[in-house]
């Protein structure tokens, strides 16, 4: 798993509480990343204390994860609906606007945390911010990277093709597409760039999530803040 700043006590308090919303019988959502681990973990333990869920993973890594932890798999082509998705986040907004893949996740992340009945995002203290502001991973159709780069810096973006750490060359995500992290400053119209993106011909996803979060649980030194004010 890549490495994130922010503190470890603070994830795992978000993510122990997040578990708190699920429910005997659930189909959840698993999301990627340090913190999301930290339900997943949480949500093994209740696998363990007897609780019948099934988890959707959003990535390879996050499978792995819940296979470790005895969380019974499923797939999202085998199930009507998804009850509860529970992820992490890159930086989280006061309208609760996200910015994700960090884990370059994002593209299965979007469709599991969108289609789910309720979205809980856990996060540290270090992930809240004002505005987003952090680029923005947006991933793309190998074939398409040149035209696809031109178009991101005509939207006024400076893409970044994602290196991978232990290999040369380029991330390729679980899905085989590659990664432009588009810084674009501080996002004050995020549904009009998240729009933008979208349009693309040739990008399968961007980390830009408007609108889809229905609680935001952040870890804190000595507890939980749970977004809306509960
Ligand atoms: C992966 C993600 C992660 O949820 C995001 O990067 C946050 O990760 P972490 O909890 O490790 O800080 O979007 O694509």
């Amino acid at each position: 798993m890549k490495t994130t700043g922010g503190s470890d006590e603070q994830k795992q308090r978000a993510g122990e509480k997040a578990v708190e919303y699920v429910n005997d019988g659930d189909i959840v959502g698993l999301g990627t990343g340090s913190t999301a681990a930290t339900a997943i973990d949480a949500l093994g333990d209740a696998v363990t204390a007897g609780y019948d869920i099934r988890g959707v993973p959003t990535s390879l890594a996050t499978r792995d994860r819940a296979i470790e932890q005895g969380i019974p798999l499923t797939q999202i082509e085998a199930v009507d609906q998804i009850d509860i998705a529970i992820d992490g986040a890159d930086q989280v907004d006061n309208e609760s606007t996200l910015i994700k893949g960090g884990g370059a996740a994002h593209a299965r992340e979007k469709v599991i945390d969108a289609i789910a009945d309720q979205f809980i995002v856990v996060a540290d203290t270090s992930k809240l911010v004002e505005t987003v502001s952090e680029p923005i991973p947006v991933s793309v159709l190998p074939m398409a990277q040149t035209p696809v780069k031109r178009h991101l810096e005509s939207l006024g973006a400076t893409p970044t093709l994602r290196s991978a750490d232990r290999k040369d060359g380029p991330v390729i995500t679980d899905n085989g597409n590659l990664v432009f992290d588009c810084a674009f400053g501080s996002i004050e119209d995020a549904e009009s760039v998240s729009q933008s993106l979208a349009g693309i011909p040739g990008v399968v996803a961007h980390g830009l999530f408007v609108d889809l979060a229905d609680i935001v649980c952040v870890g804190t030194e000595d507890g939980v803040d749970i977004y809306p004010k509960e």
